[in-house]
């Protein structure tokens, strides 16, 4: 049976993964690690049969296997991380292996690959490797500027922005809606973010209080097909979820706007804001007409607001459970809703704080898997966090270590006198005497931090 690239890679990283865990606790003349061995050289020597080389490259979190970009999905999680951290603490670029490898040096090189940086290097270099090949990282490999080529995904958010106000602003007004425009969104989001996942989450920071559904509706609509992504959902149902996220809460134009954006509710108007997701389900068929689709998309606008426990709203009968993409828009709504400015909540939940509610919560409201992948997606401090260092500067979360999900690269925006800087990039996990103590509100600083991502 023919495989794909990507499923050879994730078997190859697999079958790596094994053969260094192994080496690090037993003897290489083990039984286990000689079985490992042994394995690898089968798969490299299967995959050989078809291409010349085998070349794992690590680009700025990314890991592609022949020009194949991995994903890192739940199942293979481990393993991934593992080779990734791996890579990029001996800071290597590229690894290579020819034909003609043969077991005895795929041990030779496992036993060095679990060394330190330095240790590793000297081995490398004594050791004679005449079918493994490396290349290292540069620091520019390593720190990535600000979203260098991130100017198509900008383009698309902006555009996915407009196309949304488009379509809710004409629902509002009862105007004809353009049924193609919301697949349009979509495929083009889906495009972004298997192009720049990291760069298209940090557009999803971006919030706007006069503008908060629209941008609500458009993260919500970024961050689900990003989950769904890790949970290895394919390109289709990723599609049907992201316009899920999207029109999750289009019911909202059926309720009157001064009951919506009001401070405090009464019990009666409360009731009504519920109603919003029974109005969703109308307001789909209205636009999209009952394609795959639409339908959904109803579903998951119904029920959007349906507890894990059985709770929520609308009210439903105890052995009713909502779809998996309900549950997964449950939590990225919730998210992005915490992280939001409202009227009512002017000053949103820090990012890290809410991602513990979510922590705190999974089982009663949200699907406990989804919410440690949700974890796993977003890091411990998400980007767009503020971060005060034990140097007394504030960094900027702007990307995640995908090894190490509590030490992200932070942009130094603050420096130690106070003032602000458009200062350097730090990789937390690489630079030992720098330590978060503790996430802290931007606006104490004065900072928006979608301002550095746009
Ligand atoms: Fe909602
Ligand atoms: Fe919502």
């Amino acid at each position: 049976m023919k495989i794909s690239l990507r499923e050879a890679g994730d078997n190859f990283i697999s079958f790596f993964y094994t053969l260094i865990k192994a080496v690090q606790v037993h003897d290489l003349r083990n039984d286990v690690v000689q079985s490992a061995a042994q394995k690898l050289l089968e798969y490299i020597n299967s995959i050989l049969t078809a291409t010349s080389t085998i070349e794992i490259v690590r680009y700025r979190d990314y890991i592609f296997f022949n020009k194949q970009r991995l994903r890192f999905k739940i199942d293979r999680f481990a393993s991934l991380q593992f080779i990734d951290s791996k890579l990029r603490v001996l800071k290597i670029k590229s690894l290579t292996f020819l034909p003609g490898i043969s077991k005895e040096e795929i041990l030779k090189f496992s036993s060095i690959f679990k060394l330190e940086r330095d240790i590793f290097l000297k081995q490398f270099t004594l050791e004679k490797f005449n079918h493994i090949q490396l290349e290292f990282a540069t620091r520019d490999d390593e720190i990535p500027e600000l979203l260098k080529d991130g100017e198509r995904v900008k383009r698309t958010y902006f555009r996915a922005l407009k196309g949304l106000r488009n379509l809710m602003q004409n629902l509002w007004t009862n105007r004809p809606v353009d049924v193609i425009s919301s697949r349009r969104i979509v495929y083009s989001l889906l495009n972004a973010l298997f192009q720049d996942e990291y760069g298209l989450l940090a557009l999803a920071t971006l919030k706007n209080i006069d503008e908060y559904t629209f941008n609500h509706s458009l993260n919500v609509g970024i961050l689900s097909m990003a989950l769904g992504q890790r949970i290895d959902l394919n390109r289709k149902s990723l599609a049907q979820l992201g316009t899920a996220g999207l029109l999750h809460d289009l019911g909202k134009v059926d309720i009157p706007k001064e009951i919506m954006y009001k401070v405090e509710l009464s019990n009666e108007e409360w009731e009504k804001i519920k109603l919003h997701s029974v109005y969703g389900v109308k307001e789909i068929v209205r636009i999209r007409e009952l394609d795959e689709i639409g339908m959904v998309g109803m579903v998951v606008a119904y029920q959007h607001h349906w507890n894990y426990d059985g709770t929520g709203y609308p009210a439903r009968e105890k052995d009713e459970k909502p779809m998996l993409f309900a549950k997964i828009v449950r939590i990225c709504d919730a998210y992005d809703a915490m992280t939001s400015p409202r009227t009512y909540q002017p000053i949103p939940y820090l990012r890290h704080y809410a991602l513990r509610i979510l922590w705190a919560h999974k089982h009663t409201w949200f699907d406990p898997i989804l919410v440690k992948a949700f974890i796993q997606l977003l890091g411990v401090y998400p980007v767009g966090s503020c971060l005060e260092l034990n140097s007394r500067e504030i960094g900027l979360v702007i990307r995640q270590n995908v090894g190490y999900l509590d030490l992200p690269l932070v942009k130094i925006v603050i420096n130690k006198q106070g003032e602000n800087v458009d200062g350097a990039t730090v990789d937390l996990s690489l630079e030992k005497g720098i330590n978060i103590v503790r996430p802290v509100f931007p606006q104490q600083y004065g900072i928006n931090p979608a301002t550095y991502f746009v």
